[in-house]
């Protein structure tokens, strides 16, 4: 059987260039960058290479960057680390966050921290205006993500940024903004300076590196609580030893990424344009989540009515296809995908909401095969639907 992956939004194979630059951190040059000797040299010198390449992607200088395990570990750092600087205030953040950084803050409001979250458009957008509404007096932190990982739909960062600046410039001296860039970064041209934010979240695994690795940025003159402490890694602001092969995958992938941006944005974006066009043309009553123009180009969010996107996504893996759906199986059953919800779509649409995500890697053979297998498990899973037999029988 054909087996196809579609969802390089969960994550990435490793890129083979990768697995080389990063091997020799696994045998020869194992040192502990702390050390010494030769060894902890090597791999001191190892890990600033890859923070000058990783601080490339975006366009910030090599000391802003503090190595994490991943994107959730980096979005925690920066949330609560800016936030535990004060007693509980105020904080602005959108209702299509990631898990990582939904979660951080209801840790936070537990603590007596207010949290607004903006609502998005059906969209999938939010306004810039609704940010500047609700900017409280007492606002430390905005949080708001570059690219939604469900719909990818890209937020309105530079002019956040901008905004922030013109607060400051009115003499706000306590608030910062951060955005979570993990499905952004190797996908979108990123340079903090000119989108104006203080703290920015990447993670390796979402740009062909392995899993366990991401990265802060920490614009110079932020001050942040260190939220692992033990040791003086990361400058104080990260304490561990650091995991130097998995750094050196993290600095080689963001190089490639970088470099190849382009090339690989073409490459997805002619294949979900392709995949897109053939769905609409092969099957009926769909919905298509997310603005059609300002969103990822390797991403395509789809729902089909009257069937459920886990009985779709099943069906598919059965063929050897893998895509994913956003809902949650929260005590027991399946909760449709709050991402969803919030662009106004009803429960139905919601729940049959299956997300595609297109990588590099990917040929115009996938996308033959995806077609040939989706409009058959959509039309078997219909036949079988109560909703629709109901719908049919009502027309
Ligand atoms: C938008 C976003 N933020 C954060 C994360 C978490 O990153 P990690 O898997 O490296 O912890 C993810 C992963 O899916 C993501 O999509």
């Amino acid at each position: 059987m054909r087996r196809v992956y579609l969802d390089h939004s969960a994550t990435t194979p490793v890129d083979p260039r990768v697995v080389e630059a990063m091997l020799p951190y696994l045998t020869g040059k194992f040192g502990n960058a702390s050390s010494v000797h030769l060894f902890g040299q090597e791999a001191r010198a190892a890990a600033d290479g890859a923070r000058r390449q990783v601080a490339a992607l975006i366009g910030a200088r090599a000391n802003e960057i503090i190595f994490t395990s991943g994107g959730t570990e980096a979005n925690n750092l920066a949330i609560r680390g800016v936030c535990e600087l004060a007693e509980p205030r105020h904080i602005i953040t959108s209702s299509i966050e990631h898990p990582s950084v939904r979660g951080t803050l209801e840790s936070l409001e537990k603590r007596g921290w207010v949290v607004t979250r903006l609502p998005v458009y059906d969209d999938g957008i939010i306004r810039l205006e609704d940010v500047r509404s609700a900017l409280r007096s007492d606002t430390v932190l905005i949080s708001v993500m570059m690219a939604n990982n469900e719909i990818g739909t890209i937020q309105p960062i530079k002019e956040i940024g901008a905004l922030v600046k013109e607060e400051r410039q009115r003499g706000r001296r306590h608030l910062w903004f951060h955005t979570d860039a993990v499905q952004a970064a190797g996908r979108i041209a990123i340079e903090v300076e000119h989108l104006g934010c203080d703290l920015l979240t990447l993670s390796a695994h979402k740009i062909y590196a392995p899993k366990g690795s991401g990265a802060l940025f920490l614009r110079r003159g932020v001050r942040l609580t260190p939220q692992q402490v033990g040791g003086h890694q990361e400058r104080e602001r990260r304490a561990g030893t650091e995991s130097i092969a998995n750094i050196v995958a993290f600095g080689t992938a963001a190089e490639l990424a970088q470099r190849e941006m382009p090339a690989r944005n073409e490459h997805t974006r002619r294949l979900r344009d392709r995949f897109e066009n053939a769905v609409k043309a092969s099957i009926d009553d769909l919905a298509f989540n997310g603005d059609h123009k300002r969103r990822l180009p390797h991403l395509s969010n789809i729902s089909f009515r009257f069937i459920e996107g886990e009985g779709l996504l099943i069906h598919l893996d059965m063929q050897g296809v893998a895509v994913s759906t956003g809902s949650a199986c929260s005590s027991g059953t399946l909760e449709p995908s709050p991402v969803i919800r919030a662009l106004g779509r009803d429960e139905e649409l919601a729940r049959g909401a299956i997300r595609f995500s297109f990588g590099k890697d990917n040929t115009d053979e996938d996308i033959d095969y995806v077609l040939e297998v989706l409009p058959r498990a959509v039309e078997s899973l219909r036949a079988l639907s109560p909703l629709s037999r109901q719908t049919i029988a009502a027309s």
